[in-house]
């Protein structure tokens, strides 16, 4: 079967591999439908969250059809639609319980310290083969996975096993209610689904962050009020927008691989250029930090700590951040004493997929939210590599990739 393979930094290929099997009893074998490569897949490209180890499938966003079930699978059989959480949780332990699923006890091969197992992933997430392939293996199949109803098409669904809970995690993470003023950094798709989860929540101003245009318009289209931080210094914009109080919660959907302000009034200083290429080498020693090639492909973010820095800015005091933007063991800038002087509460982490997700599959089964919209670009598996090298350059109008495994 096809599969999407990581061999190196700068360096995935679409290979041909073996078929996955049952390995243990509570696998289950799913025929994928429709994958989707994240942003959080270009992290590993550029090398800005290491170390990976060879030959590992990529990918966690996936829906399919469930062709096998191991001897200790209930509650799923052959021929069941599903959409495959992104983290992988065993259902039994004291944090599955409590609905905190990203940090299973059981999950993580490497043990309950390892921290959240996740498909695709680096050697510490386990690591398991990913979900951009024809076959996949999901391990803890009744929990790791939700049963779809005929209502919700496939291209809603795959939506649904990463992203929208992702973005919703991160409204919550951020204490968003009733009339709050929010301010979401990162208009990739994550940033646009925490922008129309902090709406859904109550939010009576959403306030979007970005450098990208095309992203920006799509923030727009969401009725979201835009700052560009190319054109605008984005903590002065937040302030004016605020009577100059702040945001009452933010949420930092960017992560490691944050840029820099290149122009306008925000462009950083020699000084501040010089910490943040430190910061660069500290994050990711082994990326190339002007990429490969001419277009400077797989190039990690020159700014790891710029979002940090602005949500602590930008937020009002005793504000709340949410950080769902993913930074990885050697991300270790944070201006602590700027939030401490603020008493902020500071909240993050990796989704609880399995318990986040069920409301979001009846808010979409329901009619009351359509999160296709979003889904910018459906290419066929043959493509997967040149649409990972698209959406690693942004280019203009790719918010989101979903792979047609069947094409
Ligand atoms: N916590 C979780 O469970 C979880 C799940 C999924 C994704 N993620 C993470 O969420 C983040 C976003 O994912 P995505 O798929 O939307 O990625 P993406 O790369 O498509 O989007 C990131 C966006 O951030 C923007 N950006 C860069 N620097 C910025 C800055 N200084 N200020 C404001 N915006 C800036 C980019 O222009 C881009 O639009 C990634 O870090 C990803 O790993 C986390
Ligand atoms: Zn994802
Ligand atoms: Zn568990």
């Amino acid at each position: 079967m096809r599969a999407v393979v990581w061999h190196g930094i700068g360096d995935i290929r679409l290979d041909e591999v073996p078929e996955p099997t049952v390995q243990h009893p509570e696998d289950a074998i799913v025929r994928i439908t429709r994958s989707a490569i994240c942003g959080t897949d270009l992290h590993f490209v550029r090398g800005t969250m290491a170390p990976m180890q060879e030959g590992t499938i990529l990918g966690h966003e996936a829906v399919g059809v469930v062709t096998e079930v191991g001897d200790a699978v209930r509650g799923f059989s052959a021929g069941d639609r599903v959409v495959i959480n992104s983290t992988i949780s065993c259902g039994a332990c004291r944090y599955c319980r409590m609905g905190k699923t990203a940090q299973c006890d059981v999950a993580n091969p490497n043990g309950p310290q390892a921290g959240t197992s996740f498909f695709g992933g680096p050697e510490s997430t386990g690591p398991v083969d990913g979900l951009q392939a024809e076959y996949v293996r999901v391990p803890y199949a009744r929990n790791t996975m939700h049963p779809l109803p005929d209502t919700v098409s496939d291209e809603q669904a795959i939506l649904l096993s990463d992203i929208f809970p992702t973005g919703w995690f991160g409204a919550e993470l951020a204490g968003v209610t009733r009339g709050d003023v929010v301010v979401v950094f990162g208009a990739g798709i994550v940033g646009q689904f925490a922008a129309a989860s902090a709406y859904k929540l109550g939010a009576a101003r959403v306030i979007v962050v970005d450098g990208e245009e095309t992203r920006l318009a799509a923030a727009l289209a969401q009725h979201c009020e835009v700052v560009d931080y190319n054109r605008e210094d984005p903590v002065q914009a937040i302030m004016d927008l605020t009577n100059g109080i702040g945001a009452d919660a933010v949420i930092d959907a960017v992560g490691v691989d944050a840029e820099r302000p290149k122009q306008g009034p925000a462009a950083v200083s020699d000084e501040q250029a010089q910490q943040f290429d430190a910061e660069v080498q500290q994050v990711a020693p082994d990326a190339s930090p002007d990429g490969f090639g001419e277009q400077q492909q797989w190039k990690p973010g020159d700014g790891p700590s710029q979002v940090a820095q602005w949500a602590v800015a930008s937020v009002a005091k005793y504000g709340r951040i949410g950080i769902i933007g993913v930074y990885g063991p050697t991300a270790e800038r944070y201006p602590i004493g700027q939030a401490m002087n603020k008493n902020l509460t500071i909240r993050m982490g990796n989704c609880d997929h399995h318990s986040v997700t069920p409301p979001l599959i009846d808010l979409v089964a329901s009619g009351q939210f359509d999160p296709t919209a979003l889904i910018t670009e459906h290419e066929p598996i043959g493509s997967a590599i040149e649409a990972y090298e698209a959406f690693d350059r942004r280019e203009p109008g790719w918010v989101k990739v979903e792979l047609e495994t069947s094409k």
